[in-house]
């Protein structure tokens, strides 16, 4: 089983026993799954030690969202991290994080203007200001991002890069159910019918893909065969459907590129999904 540690003095007192070593971080807000365990496991086969930190950050939430009711399970979570391959927990309180006094927010732009940027004010500062602090106290030498979450993706590979951070950030891919459904904490907040019917975002991301591959190049074209496969669900609210280039700009014509990305964001049964494809999986 992983140590577990609440605060940062332990963290960086087990850290110091291990000097020289390659650390992997995974940075989570718990609730693990097979998508978080496939980033613990690629940290495990490629560094000495592995720290995984569990931390649902108050600052990444808006005040209508779910931070209160965000699924917790710590138990299963640390048998979940110690079977994919963790080392050591970081699970620190918000005190730990956010004491008395905490003033300071990283405030990325460009990548995170658009899309989840512009549905969750704040959202991304959030992100990026946990994110470096984690990496603050862990310094490790790698970071695993899923690629499930592709504009914080690019958010996190902008920080890092802007502000001088020597991490290598690295993006797994998306493990999804056998219906298509990206693996997400929150599908708990769904029944299984309900999730079969969430598949729809999958299919619809894939219909896109379908359209690029039969030639299409024109973004509203593209986009059209994804919302007709939406309009099959009537409890669907489309929040956005977008192309987006390696830079996360939508242009009214595709441009081969392996980084354009087709991504989704719906709330389905009162709960928001987000997904994404490559538009060329090559
Ligand atoms: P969380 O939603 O718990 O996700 C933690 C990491 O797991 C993220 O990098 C996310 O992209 C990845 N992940 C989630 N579902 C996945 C899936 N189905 N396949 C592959 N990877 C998946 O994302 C966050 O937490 C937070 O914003 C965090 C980065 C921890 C900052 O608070």
């Amino acid at each position: 089983a992983p140590r577990l540690l609440r605060t940062a003095a332990d963290l960086q007192a087990a850290l110091t026993q291990t000097p020289g070593q390659k650390v992997g971080l995974v940075p989570t807000m718990g609730f693990l799954h097979e998508g978080h365990a496939a980033l613990i496991r690629r940290a495990r086969a490629e560094c000495a030690v592995v720290v995984v930190s569990i931390f649902v950050n108050p600052l990444q939430f808006g005040p209508s969202e779910d931070l209160a009711r965000y699924p917790r399970d710590l138990e299963r979570d640390l048998a979940l991290a110690g079977e994919a391959g963790a080392d050591l927990v970081f699970h620190p309180g918000a005190g730990e994080m956010y004491p008395p006094g905490f003033s300071t927010r990283v405030e990325p732009s460009g990548v995170s203007d658009g899309l989840d940027g512009a549905s969750r004010p704040g959202h991304f500062a959030g992100v990026a200001t946990v994110v470096l602090k984690l990496l603050g106290l862990v310094r490790p030498d790698r970071a695993y991002f899923g690629e499930k979450d592709w504009q914080q993706l690019a958010v996190v590979r902008r920080v890092v890069c802007d502000l001088n951070v020597p991490v290598e950030i690295v993006g797994v891919p998306t493990v999804r159910a056998p219906s298509g459904l990206a693996l997400s904490s929150r599908n708990s907040y769904l029944t299984p019918e309900q999730q079969e019917r969430a598949a729809v975002l999958s299919r619809a991301l894939r219909a896109v893909q379908a359209a690029y591959a039969a030639g299409e190049r024109d973004t509203g074209r593209l986009l059209g065969a994804g919302r007709a496969i939406l309009a099959q669900e009537g409890e669907l609210e489309l929040d956005y459907l977008a192309i987006v280039d390696r830079n996360m700009a939508q242009t009214p014509y595709v441009h081969p590129d392996p980084l354009n990305r087709v991504l989704i964001a719906a709330r389905l049964f009162g709960v928001r999904l987000i997904d994404n494809l490559p538009l060329d999986p090559g």
